[in-house]
């Protein structure tokens, strides 16, 4: 069994104060004795009390057991992550690893959750940073004390919230260097802890972590399904306020959009869980459209992909191609209505039991179909599939798992995603589409330049699937109908 950690801190403590003070005298050469004093006292005490915990937090107990039965007698270090500087004393939004928030709910910069082998399992500790020191100056001298960045949870308050032993992560690296006996790292998200544990892991090891931590997302539970129920509905909302704003955007550009749908996941959500895709014209074309720079003109399509994250970092991913005047072109309606027909088909394909790759081939066969009987490509259909023809036009694979993040599980081994079957709680996309480039010289002028997506967010049941973004329509005559509803 390892050794518990006892850090060593007074060296560190020591150092800290050498760094506040030496910021002191460098960025705020006024502060005056009689000042730093001041600023010491004269403080309310906020510590909150009672407080109960996260909506979560059995969940969160009960994914912690999991991993603990998973490695035992083995120490489990899975970090936040740590701010990423975009310019001098500016950083990046922060976004919480989604192993640390999925096993124990919180969110916190530089907070690092630990398993400690005990005789029968493990003990969970969560390490975060604790309240600002006032006595020596670090809540208003350093950049990240509270007065600049906001009040932190004490370590007091967050044991009652998230269900975990607190303790000051400042003092975790030592502690792990000095620890003894089988460690694994969830990599990739804070330099520091890597470094501490360095001559302690192995890649392959730690490989293993993140794969089980992938592949136990694979099935959600209930409070993780209630989150992409809110995600659909969040972006839902957010569609609908592009749509309304469709005839200003025609005046302005792609970002018009991208900033509409952003403002809703702000005040609905965290953030948007990916770069929105608003591809106007030829540009639903490029998949990963983000550069969103192009202008939004009457008679072409919009390809909008987006889906808002929740405040718990559940993300939908929803794909609505609409036609920016509100009513589709002829060429426009018969490849829209393709695509519709290959989703749907997708979509029937999804339900416990199936393989998973069924949707994918329910959809693809669809469009190859299709393709075939427009003439685009020599049938017949089972010709050009077992050649994979129709992917000139189609691209990409129909769907893949979704929630916290958006191409969710990816870390899972082949045989427990894509070759396995599927099961109720698993959710996943289910997106065909059909792109026919601008410059695609072997399908007729009219065809060139569109593209079109139809995605959405579909929730294994126990006797087949919920469509959990159901609130925007698909087939074409009723997204027609709902534009025209919702421009009044
Ligand atoms: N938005 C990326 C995707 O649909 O997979
Ligand atoms: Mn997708
Ligand atoms: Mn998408």
């Amino acid at each position: 069994m390892a050794e518990e950690l006892t850090p060593e801190t007074p060296e560190e403590t020591e150092t800290e104060e050498q760094a506040i003070k030496q910021r002191k005298n460098g960025l705020y050469p006024g502060v005056s004795d009689e000042l730093a004093e001041s600023m010491k006292s004269g403080w309310a005490d906020t510590e909150l009390t009672g407080l109960a915990p996260i909506a979560q937090a059995d969940r969160t107990a009960a994914r912690r057991a999991a991993l603990s039965a998973r490695f035992p007698g083995e120490r489990l270090v899975i970090p936040a992550g740590n701010l990423k500087t975009r310019s001098n004393d500016t950083e990046y939004s922060f976004r919480a690893s989604t192993e640390y928030a999925y096993l124990t709910g919180d969110q916190t910069h530089d907070g690092v959750l630990v398993l400690e082998p005990t005789g029968t399992g493990h003990e969970a500790t969560i390490y975060l940073l604790p309240r600002s020191n006032r006595e020596n100056g670090e809540f208003w001298l350093d950049g990240m004390g509270e007065l600049w960045v906001g009040r932190r949870h004490s370590l007091t308050e967050a044991e009652q919230l998230l269900g975990l032993p607190a303790k000051d992560v400042r003092e975790l690296a030592a502690a792990l260097k000095e620890a003894t006996g089988p460690v694994r790292a969830v990599r990739g998200h804070d330099a520091g802890i890597e470094a501490a544990l360095t001559d302690k892991v192995t890649a392959e090891r730690d490989e293993e972590l993140r794969v089980f931590l992938s592949e136990a997302r694979l099935v959600k539970d209930d409070f993780e399904i209630a989150e992409l129920e809110k995600a659909c509905a969040s972006t839902a909302r957010g569609f609908e306020d592009v749509v309304k704003v469709l005839d200003k955007a025609e005046a302005t550009s792609e970002r018009y959009i991208e900033g509409t749908f952003f403002l809703r996941a702000r005040v609905e959500g965290n953030d948007v869980g990916y770069g929105s895709i608003c591809a106007a014209g030829p540009h639903a074309c490029t998949l990963h459209w983000v550069r969103n720079d192009g202008a939004v003109r009457s008679g072409d399509l919009l390809l909008l992909d987006a889906g808002v994250e929740t405040t718990e970092l559940y993300t939908a991913d929803v794909t609505r191609t609409l036609p920016i005047n509100g009513r589709y072109t002829e060429i426009q309606r018969k490849i829209y209505d393709a695509v519709y027909e290959a989703q749907e088909a997708g979509i029937a394909a999804v339900k416990p039991g199936a393989a998973y790759r069924d949707f994918h081939d329910a959809a693809q066969r669809v469009l190859a179909e299709k393709l075939v009987e427009w003439g685009l490509v020599e049938g017949p259909a089972e010709r050009v599939l077992e050649l994979g023809l129709q992917r000139r036009w189609t691209l990409h694979g129909t769907g893949h798992m979704l929630g916290m993040d958006v191409h969710d599980c990816a870390a899972a081994r082949t045989e427990a995603y894509v070759d396995t079957t599927l099961e109720p709680g698993m959710c996943l996309t289910v997106e065909p589409g059909l792109y026919f480039q601008a410059d695609d010289l072997t399908v007729p002028e009219e065809y060139r330049g569109i593209g079109v997506r139809i995605e959405d967010d579909i929730l294994v049941t126990e006797d087949g699937n919920r469509n959990l973004s159901d609130q925007l329509p698909r087939r074409s005559d009723e997204v027609e109908a709902w534009m025209a509803a919702l421009k009044g």
